[in-house]
Parts: C-alpha cells; sequence; structure tokens
C-alpha cells in the first residue's frame, strides 16, 4: 500500500533529535537545519514519484533525504574549530565541513533509524562533487533535491538581506502603525 509523505516521515519528525535541528541556522536569514531538512524530503519525495521509483524506494530516498543534514555538531562551534586545528594543510582541507558532514551524518542516522546501505551511501554523497560520486538512484536524486532547495534558500537570503538594507537606507520609509 503507497504512503504519503507524512506517513513516511512522522516518526523522524517528531524524535527529540531531529527537532534540535530548529534551533540550527540554516543558509542565512530565518532559515534552519529543520527546515532545510524537511523541504529537501519533500523536493526528493517528488522526484521519486515523478520518476516513478519503487514504492519502498521511495520511502527510503524520502527519509534518507529527511536525515541527509543529519550531522549532529556545530560545525560553526569551537569545539569543531578545535577539531580542525589538529591538522595543517591539505589534510585540514579534506576534513572540512562540506567535504565530512555528509558521512558523518549517514553514520549518525544509520544508527539511530536504522537505514540501509544505499540510504547511507545517498546521505554520503549528498554533497557531490565535493563527496563520493553517487552511487544508485536514490543518491542521485537526493543530491539533486539538496541543490535544488539549497539554491532556493540561498536565493530567498539573499532577497532577505537586500529587504533589511532597503528598510534601512529608503528615505521617509514610515514604521507600519501598531
Ligand atoms: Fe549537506
Ligand atoms: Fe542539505
Amino acid at each position: 500500500m503507497s504512503q504519503n509523505f507524512q506517513e513516511m516521515t512522522e516518526d523522524i519528525v517528531s524524535h527529540p533529535l531531529f527537532l534540535q535541528l530548529k534551533s540550527c541556522p540554516h543558509h542565512g536569514g530565518e532559515n534552519s537545519l529543520y527546515i532545510h531538512s524537511v523541504a529537501t524530503a519533500k523536493c526528493a519525495y517528488r522526484l521519486a514519484r515523478r520518476f516513478r521509483l519503487r514504492e519502498e524506494r521511495v520511502r527510503a530516498l524520502t527519509r534518507a533525504a529527511l536525515l541527509h543534514d543529519f550531522f549532529g555538531y556545530d560545525w560553526q562551534g569551537e569545539r569543531h574549530r578545535r577539531f580542525m586545528h589538529r591538522f595543517t594543510g591539505w589534510q585540514r582541507i579534506r576534513h572540512m565541513h562540506a567535504f565530512i558532514h555528509g558521512a558523518h551524518a549517514a553514520h549518525r542516522a544509520g544508527r539511530l533509524f536504522h537505514l540501509d546501505q544505499r540510504q547511507m551511501d545517498a546521505i554520503a554523497s549528498h554533497m557531490f562533487p565535493l563527496a563520493s560520486w553517487p552511487k544508485n538512484s536514490e543518491a542521485w536524486l537526493l543530491t539533486l533535491a539538496d541543490k535544488m532547495v539549497a539554491s532556493k534558500e540561498v536565493g530567498e537570503t539573499v532577497g532577505w538581506h537586500v529587504k533589511g538594507w532597503c528598510r534601512r537606507i529608503v528615505p521617509g520609509r514610515q514604521k507600519p502603525e501598531q
């Protein structure tokens, strides 16, 4: 029997560790990692339906997409900065967040939500071409969904900043009445 998006994802979106993503800013503006992950999962779900994936693979891809950035550390925080300082030169580049967070997310999500190998591979390679080559159809659709959503979010953030600047610099602009 086919499931809708909510039925496929409700155990993950209500999990306390996943809810923590609401407090992680992502791609600027008012966006969070939670908003980004849900939007990527919805986009992946639509792509999977469009490409007529088998029902169990639609579910697998949608859940993998929801967890693709579930790496579980603050990459802008002091702890990650100290971790990075253990490396120099090329090794430091190789350990930058952009290169490693897919593998971390795959490991953490796989442990908590019992993912199969294809889902883990899809999550690990979602940063392609900064990560390894996608190995299966779910991996290609996940990296595509992530890039589509990320581009939209970055575009919206630019608009959000421009609106903020305009509000500050346009002379004679009245504040709305309370
Ligand atoms: Fe990512
Ligand atoms: Fe992402």
